[in-house]
């Protein structure tokens, strides 16, 4: 067991610009309910829950936590019973603005209750916790990292936190420091493994608690109760200032076609909230490709025709925005990659395999391993595509979307089309691209006042939630379209947003990923206008984020959550 002291003062030392200064002052906002103070709240739980699907199996897996009710806090003037509580806490998965404040939040509400307890911050993800090492959250260091980006103040890790090995090693940090509750900030990989170690407590009646925070920029990891997961607001108004000042450069040199691939490793929420704020010319959404079964070709004659059309018009250049998770979507790239992933991960040759030394070995090998429709597939893409294909899957078996530059393979099909086109005589444009990839400019950007208020919420409420002996339960503020102060905070139990899915070749209970809902609201917004925003030029550009001002301005949740919600 590892304990790093050095950590306080070391941002302090650093320069800090005039805005930094300032948000490190600013006071994040919370729902009412939690206002009145840790000691004044009721706990209401409501019906139990079911699986999203696949409910006997999670619930045979999960005999001790499955179907728990979902719980509400309300006021009350009495107090509750109080205990010394250590606290362990985890940043797990890709940052997202505001991990920060989840952490300011808890730590406020853990020593509002009592100045006794005590939060550790384990390092670098779940492996902090496997292995010990941490560092204790003091006052002085919280203060260092209030309303700031990123997840320095611990780092954050992918280690998959799942075996029985590592869930003893886990139990055995906690012993060492007292550790009666462990929460864990991530996405719904990171969830899936909190849940498993809620499981794995109460089975070994360990007393030691665990609550999920909601996190991922990729907007993903939501049902009816968890309304966003936090990050999305302050990366997606990034991105869309990027878009924005892009597209503005498109419509004064009038010579570029730029296409922008954004984050979002499956759901395209990024994409399709981005395009509300700034109506590109075109905007792809996986999730539409995959209900109309959309192939590779027809989505890049779909492209290519707006940009001959576009031509015609006399306008040589656009935008189009590309969510990073589509590749997955098409359906022969689909079956190929879950061809390819079950190859790879059951590595039933595996000796032969890593006996090749070259990637042009190993690209061959695999391709003779496929079935013929996917081997064909595979060979059709250019070589740069199949070795991006070929990099390693991330812990959780996860293809590694954001390393694959479907930006260019676009480019380079709508290239190759409209030079087709010019030979036959049905272009007469020019067609000169840029590729943009934009993700990691937002996941650490300063959290907008929403995510600065929402995270801070969240991680004040879950110490709420450990207060009351939940577990296995993710901390949610919800109503999240109206002030702060109407916000209404509970928990929602992990086991609700589990279904069965296949990883590394096995079936495993898993959080579902919420993709976008082409028949909702939002994707129907995009559908209203898209054609229009094809050809005449619509685009907004809103700017950075303020911080400060209007709060019309300042306060605004994104487009998404206000088409959902409202
Ligand atoms: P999480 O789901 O862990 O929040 O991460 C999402 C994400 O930002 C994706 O949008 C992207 O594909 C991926 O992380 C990139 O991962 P890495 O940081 O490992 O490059």
């Amino acid at each position: 067991m590892k304990i790093i002291v050095e950590k306080e003062g070391q941002n302090m030392t650093r320069e800090l610009s005039a805005l930094q200064k300032a948000r490190l002052g600013y006071k994040p906002k919370l729902p009412k309910v939690l206002r009145n103070g840790i000691k004044n709240l009721n706990l209401e739980y409501g019906v139990p829950t079911q699986a999203i699907a696949d409910a006997d199996d999670v619930q045979e897996l999960f005999p001790n936590s499955y179907g728990k009710p979902m719980a509400t806090f309300t006021s009350k003037h009495d107090a509750v019973p109080n205990k010394t509580t250590n606290v362990g806490v985890i940043l797990s998965g890709g940052q997202a603005p505001g991990g920060h404040n989840v952490i300011a939040g808890l730590f406020d509400a853990l020593k509002e209750a009592n100045p006794d307890n005590k939060l550790f911050g384990f390092l670098c993800g779940p492996a902090g916790i496997i292995d010990g090492e941490y560092i204790e959250i003091t006052g002085n260091l919280m203060d260092e990292y209030r309303n700031t980006g990123g997840f320095d103040i611990i780092g954050s890790g992918r280690t998959k936190l799942e075996s029985e090995e590592q869930f003893m090693k886990t139990w055995n940090t906690c012993q060492n420091l007292n550790i009666s509750a462990v929460v864990v900030v991530g996405g719904d990989d990171s969830n899936t493994n909190a849940a498993l170690l809620a499981e794995f407590f109460l089975e070994k009646k360990a007393g030691i608690q665990v609550i999920g925070v909601p996190k991922t920029i990729d907007g993903d990891l939501k049902n009816d109760q968890i309304e966003i997961s936090f990050g999305f607001d302050t990366a997606t108004k990034t991105y869309a200032e990027l878009i924005g000042n892009i597209e503005r450069d498109a419509n004064s040199a009038k010579k570029y076609w730029h296409f922008i691939k954004l984050m979002g490793r499956s759901a395209s929420h990024v994409a399709l909230e981005c395009a509300l704020q700034t109506h590109p010319n075109i905007t792809l959404i996986s999730e539409e490709v995959a209900q109309n079964k959309t192939s590779l070709s027809e989505i890049v004659d779909y492209m290519t025709n707006i940009v001959a059309e576009r031509a015609n018009r006399g306008k040589n250049f656009g935008v189009a925005v590309i969510p990073e998770g589509i590749i997955e979507f098409i359906p022969e790239m689909k079956s190929m990659i879950s061809n390819l992933n079950d190859k790879l991960a059951l590595c039933e040759d595996e000796a032969d395999y890593m006996a090749l030394s070259t990637k042009e070995e190993k690209r061959e090998y695999l391709k003779n391993k496929l079935e013929a429709h996917n081997a064909e597939v595979f060979a059709s893409l250019p070589e740069s595509i199949q070795a991006q294909l070929l990099m390693d899957r991330d812990p959780h078996g996860n293809v590694q979307v954001s390393r694959i530059e479907t930006e260019k393979l676009l480019v380079e099909m709508v290239q190759a089309k409209l030079t087709e086109m010019k030979k036959n005589g049905q272009y007469k444009g020019k067609f000169s691209s840029q590729t943009h990839f934009f993700g990691y400019e937002g996941r650490c950007a300063a959290p907008s006042n929403f995510d600065a208020d929402y995270c801070y919420s969240l991680g004040y409420n879950a110490f709420a939630l450990i207060l009351f002996d939940v577990t296995g339960y993710l901390s949610s503020v919800k109503n999240l379209t109206k002030p702060a102060d109407e916000w209404i905070a509970g928990g929602v139990p992990l086991t609700m947003l589990m279904n069965m899915e296949k990883r590394h070749g096995l079936m495993k209970p898993v959080i579902q990923k919420a993709l976008v809902d082409i028949n909702g609201p939002v994707f129907g917004e995009l559908q209203k206008n898209r054609e229009i925003w094809a050809y005449e030029d619509h685009y907004l550009f809103t700017g950075p984020i303020q911080y400060y001002g209007p709060s019309e301005v300042a306060d605004a949740p994104t487009k998404t959550i206000q088409l959902e919600r409202e």
